[in-house]
């Protein structure tokens, strides 16, 4: 079984079949609403970066170098992270998969803002993006980012066993548009994410779950909870 585990915001940690351990968008360290420290992280192989906007980047510098992971993001962040002592390191654009060894993991279009947190000079500005991941074994996760409800994710219809899509609204879809993007995909599974942290993302992930209706499986996760699949 893979499993995922949500750290709060957009930050999950997947553990594939054969124990590759994967982090995406990590921001622990100044999450009120996190469940762990970026130290509690002992073991990482990848760090999958949707964009760089400190709510999801903030930790992934120095979780790179403490624990030799591969960060994995757009080229311009990567750059940016290596520019800052990062050694390891696969730059990506949108719309190019790579295979690694855990699967196939394509960068996904995002409508969304494109500064780099910590880049004072302003020289990384990257595309924000998505992932899509084809794991060893068959099966498919999709971790959108940030994003506005987009009519690409249209093309994602039938790929996707598990989709991991925010719901804050405000800087990113809201309850309704992620409910639409969820006709779009048609995922056996989403999990919502990207809400609650702030004020302005406060939202009823009971609602969205009902919006949804039968479309697919809404599976609500508290910090620190995970769904395996
Ligand atoms: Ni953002
Ligand atoms: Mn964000």
């Amino acid at each position: 079984m893979a499993r995922l585990t949500w750290h709060g915001h957009s930050c999950f940690e997947l553990v594939t079949d054969d124990d590759t351990r994967i982090l995406f968008d990590p921001w622990l360290d100044e999450n009120p609403k996190a469940d762990i420290k970026a130290d509690d992280i002992e073991r990482l192989d990848y760090i999958l970066v949707s964009h760089g906007h400190f709510d999801h980047f903030a930790d992934a510098i120095p979780l790179a170098k403490r624990t030799g992971a591969t960060l994995v993001s757009s080229f311009e962040i990567v750059a940016f992270a290596q520019s800052k002592g990062v050694e390891k390191g696969h730059g990506m654009s949108i719309g190019g998969g790579y295979r690694f060894p855990f699967g196939y993991a394509k960068m996904t279009p995002a409508l969304h803002g494109p500064n780099v947190a910590g880049d004072e000079e302003g020289t990384f500005s990257a595309m924000p993006g998505g992932w899509w991941l084809d794991l060893e074994g068959g099966k498919r996760l999709y971790h959108a980012g940030d994003t506005a409800l987009i009519m690409d994710m249209q093309l994602l219809e039938g790929r996707v066993d598990v989709a991991l899509l925010p719901i804050g609204d405000n800087f990113t879809m809201g309850p309704e548009d992620a409910a639409r993007a969820v006709e779009f995909i048609r995922p056996r599974t989403v999990i919502p994410m990207h809400y609650d942290t702030f004020e302005v993302i406060e939202q009823d992930p009971l609602e969205f779950k009902r919006l949804v209706g039968d479309t697919a499986e809404v599976v609500v996760l508290e910090p620190g909870g995970a769904f395996e699949f």
